[in-house]
């Protein structure tokens, strides 16, 4: 069910894209043609459906693999002050109304770690930033699974599945360092 969903945001990407390409090329594309603004406005939606479900797949793996390494948990305690207090306020994000996703990014500017809400696929993205790990909570991603009131279960069976490899990898250490003002 997932992966079709994927193949949809896939799929719509590419037409919009191929869409707005054709209105560039025929000189369609201009703010007053509401045709055009539409478009433009929903690839936001589409290309993060594409991308984020891309990292969520990817930082995942039957029963997990590895572990967190040692440069990330420093720099969640850096961040966070303690590594529970990054997963409580992460968890927590998961767990607010509404349909998005939890993602842990990564300012590649100043190395700061920092958990974010972002609704449906494409409001609440701070641009620039690095994903690191990337939580789906759309009914989808556990209503085959869970009851709609257990999405705590399901935020708790995803941290038992993530694959610490890949997320270890996403996390730059040299990062974190932001020269003295
Ligand atoms: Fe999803």
């Amino acid at each position: 069910m997932h992966f079709g969903l994927y193949e949809g945001y896939v799929k719509n990407t590419n037409l919009l894209s191929e869409q707005l390409l054709e209105m560039t090329q025929k000189k369609k594309a201009a703010a007053t043609n509401s045709a055009y603004s539409e478009v433009k406005r929903h690839l936001g939606f589409e290309y993060g459906g594409m991308v984020l479900h891309e990292y969520y797949f990817g930082n995942m793996a039957p029963k997990g693999k590895g572990n967190m390494s040692g440069q990330l948990k420093h720099g969640l305690e850096e961040s966070f002050g303690s590594l529970d207090a990054w997963k409580t306020d992460f968890v927590a994000v998961g767990g607010m109304r509404g349909v998005g996703w939890s993602v842990l990014y990564q300012d590649p500017l100043a190395g700061q770690l920092s958990n974010h809400w972002i609704e449906l696929h494409h409001q609440g993205v701070p641009s620039g930033f690095k994903p690191i790990l990337v939580m789906d909570v759309w009914e989808h991603a556990f209503l085959l699974d869970y009851k709609p009131s257990e999405r705590s279960k399901y935020i708790e069976a995803f941290f038992s599945n993530i694959d610490w490899d890949v997320v270890n990898r996403c996390f730059s250490s040299s990062a974190a360092v932001r020269p003295a003002a």
